[in-house]
């Protein structure tokens, strides 16, 4: 479904991301494991169009969506939740929900998806009215991949979906994260937490400092000395 070859990123002279190639085939949960600073991030915003690679090309079911705006990338199925969430905190959850299907033109089919994701998630069906900001961090977590979801992806990029939250949440989060691949939906997911990324992905690739170390399936990642140890820290 995604094929990414090559991909450069830099900012000025820092090189974030050097040569990388990586793919995520149709219903598969790829994780993207690396520690602080190694390219992550630029990364994923490179794929939804946030950065303009350096060099590369990022295809998309047999298009080359490298230069293609972020708005008709998200139209195409492919959509992110960026790292911190970006939830509006002074917009209703109701708001943030109907934002998340700004590219789309059928209100049926969203009003529909709509109820489907308050069903999903009870907690912001009872805050619906109220101002986002003022949910907990795992409820604004589940706000924004529902977010997320409301644009009907293809391919869902998660940047630390764990980033700030107390362990038990994470858990659920985890868990809702695996129910969604159960469901049939691709997802690319970005980790510093390597423990519960791994818990569902079917392949894994691993980066430091803007380069891939590592690209196969969970097991290998035990087996290679330390691997884990050595870039993600357990
Ligand atoms: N907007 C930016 N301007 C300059 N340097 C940046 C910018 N964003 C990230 N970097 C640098 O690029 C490298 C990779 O960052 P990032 O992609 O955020 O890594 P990760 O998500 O894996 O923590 C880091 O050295 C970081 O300081
Ligand atoms: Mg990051």
């Amino acid at each position: 479904m995604l094929k990414v070859e090559n991909l450069g990123v830099r900012y000025g002279a820092v090189a974030a991301v050097r040569d990388l190639s990586l793919s995520v085939g149709q219903g598969e949960l790829v994780a993207l494991l690396g520690p602080n600073g190694a390219g992550k991030s630029s990364t994923i915003n490179a794929l939804t169009g946030l950065v303009a690679p350096s060099a590369g090309r990022i295809v998309l079911d047999g298009q080359d969506i490298s230069r293609v705006r972020t708005e008709d990338r998200i139209r195409a199925g492919l959509t992110s939740t960026p790292e911190g969430r970006r939830i509006f905190a002074n917009l209703t959850v109701g708001e943030n929900l109907r934002l998340g299907a700004a590219t789309r033109r059928d209100p049926k089919g969203v009003r529909q998806d709509m109820e489907r994701f308050l069903a999903l998630f009870p907690v912001l069906s009872e805050r619906y009215a109220q101002a986002a900001g003022t949910l907990s961090g795992g409820e604004q977590q589940m706000l924004a991949i529902a977010r997320s979801l409301m644009s009907r992806p293809k391919l869902l990029l998660l940047d630390e979906p764990s980033l700030g939250l107390a362990p038990k949440i994470v858990v659920r989060i985890f868990d809702f994260i695996g129910q969604l691949k159960a469901e049939g939906l691709t997802l690319l997911v970005v980790e510093q937490n390597a423990r519960q990324a791994l818990r569902f992905a079917d392949r894994v690739y691993v980066m430091s400092s803007g380069v891939l170390r590592f690209d196969g399936p969970p097991s290998g990642l035990a087996d290679e000395h330390g691997l884990l140890n050595l870039y993600i820290g357990g």
